[in-house]
């Protein structure tokens, strides 16, 4: 039997799956999470066996592999490529630290469904993070190309464990000395690191780079020095890096440059990006994340602004559509954008880091927020024009340029992640852009296993406890749609009141709430007719009061304060009693990390603990300021069977948070709440 050539990614498993398990019965011995998933490291029953295909599979394609054990009872890996060895590699070990090895009964055949499976980091040369929770930059630029740090190659293999293959090194909000030589070849170093684990390097551009960086009059994608300057440039990043997989562009959004500057259209910018990348196999992924202050409800600009564009795109360009309209908000609706593409490659955008649910203080699950958004029909070529589907390529029969992205929460920080439990996070895009058909259960099972213990007394209540946390972020945050509560400091904690210098950077514009009640009118009759961006039959379900789902009725009405909801209460009581809800499921996430103390190492378990202690006192100061401050219009009272409020409006409003877009709050650095557990 011939073994395929190793990729180092598989010569450290072997490496690894030698080693021996220290498991013991005792409570574990203190662990940083530094190892991530990957710590619990144990031989599987039949060292694996691993096989390059002589005769290409397409079936497999390039990433794609096959486990079947042979006659002798071993476990044997097939692939074409040594990114299938590697990533069967890495499958076998999983089931192998699940305790699922009986699953090689039968024979497994595993192809990724997105081709490009990317992180964005928004991390900037001074080495700030952009709603970055955990931590300074993991890329020290200052001491590369000269320096190597470890986590560089640490983390390609935690990447390459659950099926990434792509990642955008530096912000959406670019500096364009990204693209300097001198930048280029710090970037190679990352690239080199990376190749043997399968993960090619993309940077985000600054559009107007041709003047910033080499002086050009101009940075029309139309004028000819303009088009020279962008080829000679990819020209010479393919000269250092090979394989460099492309660039991601924020154009003419929040300040950023872009082809509107000189009154050409996005398909004119990004065209002349993708010209320059096509002999070499690049792509582009244009951001839909656009929006003008002037126009009556943004979350319907994308559409506007794109739809027109559909067909006039070059095929090896992506349209990068955040998972809701707005802008990670923890409930919208899909972006109806998803949808209205005909002849144009979408991709979905998620957000890993948790810029709107609790910064790295907060427990939050986010995979099932992920599933809704990609599960979500949009009925574009009727019933089952599922989101993924759409990013799949699949609807519209281009399956070529399939992808997904997802900005991660990675930092220095010894976790990576800031919170442990964030590290789930991470895990699950990756498995979810890998298999967008498992569910949110099975893979934080498969990533408490890996990371904490197998036993089943563990297992069971944690994994409740996270596929809870996202719904109950939703209700002591923003239920019922209510979106953009947040305080304009960091988006931590709430600021309902809060002012901006842009009218659509305003709480108020989106809570809109009034002495006649509250929620944004998008209905088609009475407002801004947002509910038509979306094919029947969401268009009348949204559009209906009555039918609109009750999770979304905010998002899509405005209704008076002692409207009638289903269960019979008053709109009014039926938020508080929402908020009561997330409150205690808030709670009762304490008391459950409480029960299984023993099951855990103490400096996770103390950790953990004062977050989850800190995100319980948050979920009552979340209710105490949008309650009390949507009171002053409402004049209702909160119902005497709520935890009562600890402080007064006066209070909430002049406690002042002062963060940056770059750091979490300290746990010490917020409002004191006393908490009844
Ligand atoms: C949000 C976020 C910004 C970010 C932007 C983007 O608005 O707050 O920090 O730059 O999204 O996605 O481009």
């Amino acid at each position: 039997m011939k073994t395929g050539k190793l990729s180092a990614g598989i010569a450290f498993l072997l490496l690894a799956v030698s080693m021996q398990s220290c498991g013991g019965q005792t409570r574990p011995e203190n662990n940083n999470g530094h190892n991530l998933w990957l710590g619990d490291i144990t031989v599987p029953v039949n060292a694996p066996m691993k096989e390059k295909l002589g005769k290409y599979d397409s079936q497999l394609g390039d990433e794609g592999f096959r486990i079947r054990k042979n006659d002798k009872g071993e476990a044997v890996i097939y692939a074409n490529t040594d990114a299938g060895l590697m990533y069967g590699t890495y499958h076998l070990k999983r089931l192998n630290d699940c305790g699922d090895l009986s699953k090689l009964d039968k024979e497994i055949v595993e192809v990724p469904a997105f081709r490009y499976r990317i992180l964005n980091h928004w991390d900037n040369p001074n080495l700030t993070v952009e709603r970055g929770y955990a931590g300074k930059s993991l890329w020290k630029w200052e001491e590369l190309p000269g320096k190597i740090r470890p986590e560089y190659e640490e983390y390609a293999r935690a990447n390459a464990s659950i099926g990434i293959n792509g990642t955008v090194l530096n912000n959406v909000n670019a500096d364009a000395r990204m693209l300097s030589r001198e930048y280029l070849e710090k970037v190679k170093v990352l690239a080199d690191i990376f190749r043997p684990y399968n993960l090619k390097v993309y940077l985000s551009l600054n559009f107007a780079a041709p003047k910033h960086l080499a002086g050009l009059k101009t940075s029309d994608p139309l004028d000819k020095d303009v088009i020279k300057w962008w080829n000679d440039k990819v020209a010479e990043i393919y000269s250092i890096i090979p394989d460099f997989g492309g660039f991601l562009v924020k154009a003419n959004s929040e300040g950023q440059s872009g082809p509107q500057d000189y009154g050409r259209t996005h398909a004119d910018g990004a065209n002349m990006i993708a010209d320059a990348l096509k002999p070499y196999g690049g792509i582009v992924m244009w951001r839909a994340f656009v929006y003008a202050p002037e126009s009556p409800d943004r979350a319907k600009q994308a559409v506007e602004e794109f739809k027109p564009l559909d067909g006039q795109f070059r095929d090896n360009v992506i349209i990068q559509i955040k998972n809701g309209p707005v802008d990670f908000q923890p409930r919208e609706p899909f972006s109806p954008l998803f949808g209205q593409m005909e002849k144009t490659n979408v991709m979905a955008e998620m957000q890993i880091t948790q810029e709107y649910l609790g910064h790295s203080n907060h427990m939050v699950y986010l995979h099932p927020m992920w599933k809704e958004c990609l599960d979500s029909d949009t009925y574009q070529n009727g019933k089952g024009s599922t989101v993924a589907a759409e990013t799949l390529g699949k609807v519209h029969g281009n399956t070529k340029y399939s992808a997904i992205a997802g900005v991660t929460n990675i930092g220095d920080s010894v976790n990576w992640c800031g919170h442990h439990m964030a590290q789930s996070n991470w895990y699950a895009f990756g498995r979810m852009a890998w298999n967008p058909d498992l569910s949110s259960e099975e893979i934080i099972d498969e990533w408490i296993k890996q990371t904490f213990t197998a036993d089943k007394k563990f297992v069971e209540p944690v994994a409740k406890m996270l596929l809870e946390s996202r719904e109950a972020c939703v209700k002591y945050e923003m239920p019922m749609g209510l979106h953009h509560c947040f305080s304009g400091a960091g988006h931590y904690g709430p600021g309902p009141w809060d002012r901006s210098s842009r009218p659509d950077w305003e709480p108020a514009y989106y809570h809109k709430a009034a002495a006649d009640g509250i929620g944004f009118d998008r209905t088609s009759k009475t407002g801004t007719d947002a509910v038509s961006q979306y094919h029947e039959p969401l268009r009348s379900l949204y559009d209906n009061v009555e039918t609109c789902p009750k999770e979304l009725i905010l998002w899509f009405h405005h209704l008076p304060w002692d409207y009638k909801m289903k269960s019979g209460r008053t709109l009014w009581d039926e938020l508080c009693y929402t908020f009561e809800e997330g409150i205690k499921e808030a709670r009762g996430f304490i008391r459950t990390w409480e029960s299984v103390e023993k099951y855990v190492d103490p400096y996770r378990y103390g950790q953990i603990h004062d977050k989850l202690v800190r995100q319980a006192k948050d979920a009552i100061w979340w209710r105490d300021a949008l309650m009390l401050y949507f009171q002053t219009f409402s004049g209702m009272p909160i119902p005497d069977d709520c935890t009562k409020p600890q402080h007064t409006l006066d209070e909430l409003r002049s406690f002042r948070l002062r963060i940056s877009n770059y750091e979490t709050p300290a746990l010490d650095k917020l409002p004191v709440y006393e908490l009844d557990l």
